[in-house]
């Protein structure tokens, strides 16, 4: 039996990343992009010679008929969805809170939970009927405490997403049905570089223990071992990848 993992926002950056690993484990995997199927195309070639079989699949996991496009692309092409990693990134609007307007806040948390909330219920009865799923939420360190200034959106979502994972996670287990979170720190991707410089990459990597700021891989390494067989009973939980920089005072 060949597993099969979906992942949004796959196309480029920490989903891309992933999708290569589960490719290399001998998954199929489903490869979603917003925008961009010149760069699905290229992580689909990259699943193919690490050893898995991708399609790449278009779709806005903010709205619920695009993720239900993307769990029938899934069980269509290869009859099962044993992995969804949720990942795909919406828009950051970056401001203090004093001068935050409301509606730029909600936006960030409405799109931040829809982006699980569509794909994770729509994917459920397929694991329930297999008895066998494993949900992984890429969230970040910006949930437990700020990290940058003009966050706090960004934070506050992901920090609802940490509770969702674990409401998932509590309900979802008697059905053989894990969910995890993995949380990144700074991670050089496209997102990252539209906020990051390298003044910034050098600071946080002198004060990351590792002395590095993450690349991509790093976490699709960890998004794969927690969203695979191996990690059976492990559930309900968060695991950082930040190269330990909050263990720094
Ligand atoms: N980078 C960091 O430092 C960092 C740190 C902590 C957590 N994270 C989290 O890690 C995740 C991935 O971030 P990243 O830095 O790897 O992002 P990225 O390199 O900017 O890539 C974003 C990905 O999300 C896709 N996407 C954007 N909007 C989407 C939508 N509405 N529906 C489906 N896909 C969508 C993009 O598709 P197209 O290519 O088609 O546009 C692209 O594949 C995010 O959840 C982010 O919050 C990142």
């Amino acid at each position: 039996m060949t597993r099969v993992a979906v992942i949004t926002g796959a196309s480029r950056g920490i989903g891309a990343a992933a999708a290569v690993e589960f490719g290399r484990l001998g998954y199929a995997v489903v490869v979603n992009y917003h925008s961009r199927r010149d760069a699905a195309d290229s992580v689909v070639e990259a699943v193919d010679q690490a050893g898995g079989k991708g399609i790449a699949v278009a779709g806005d996991m903010r709205v619920r008929e695009d993720a239900a496009g993307l769990i029938r692309a899934a069980t269509e092409n290869f009859g099962r969805v044993d992995t969804v990693v949720c990942n795909a990134s919406t828009p950051i609007k970056q401001a203090a809170f004093a001068d935050m307007p409301w509606e730029d806040f909600a936006t960030k948390v409405t799109d931040e939970l829809a982006a699980s909330y569509h794909v994770t219920q729509l994917a459920l009865p397929v694991m329930r009927a297999q008895r066998y799923g494993r949900l992984v939420y890429v969230s970040s360190g910006q949930a437990e405490r700020p990290g940058a200034p003009g966050m706090i959106g960004h934070g506050s979502a992901k920090a609802a997403l940490n509770t969702f994972a674990r409401y998932v996670a509590y309900e979802e287990g008697p059905h053989g049905i894990t969910a995890n979170v993995v949380a990144p720190g700074y991670v050089r991707t496209d997102s990252s570089a539209a906020a990051g410089t390298a003044q910034i990459e050098a600071h946080i990597a002198a004060r990351t223990p590792l002395r590095r700021v993450a690349d991509p891989l790093d976490v699709g390494r960890v998004i794969a071992m927690i969203g695979s067989e191996n990690s059976g009973f492990a559930t309900g939980i968060t695991v950082p990848v930040n190269g330990g920089v909050t263990l720094a005072p």
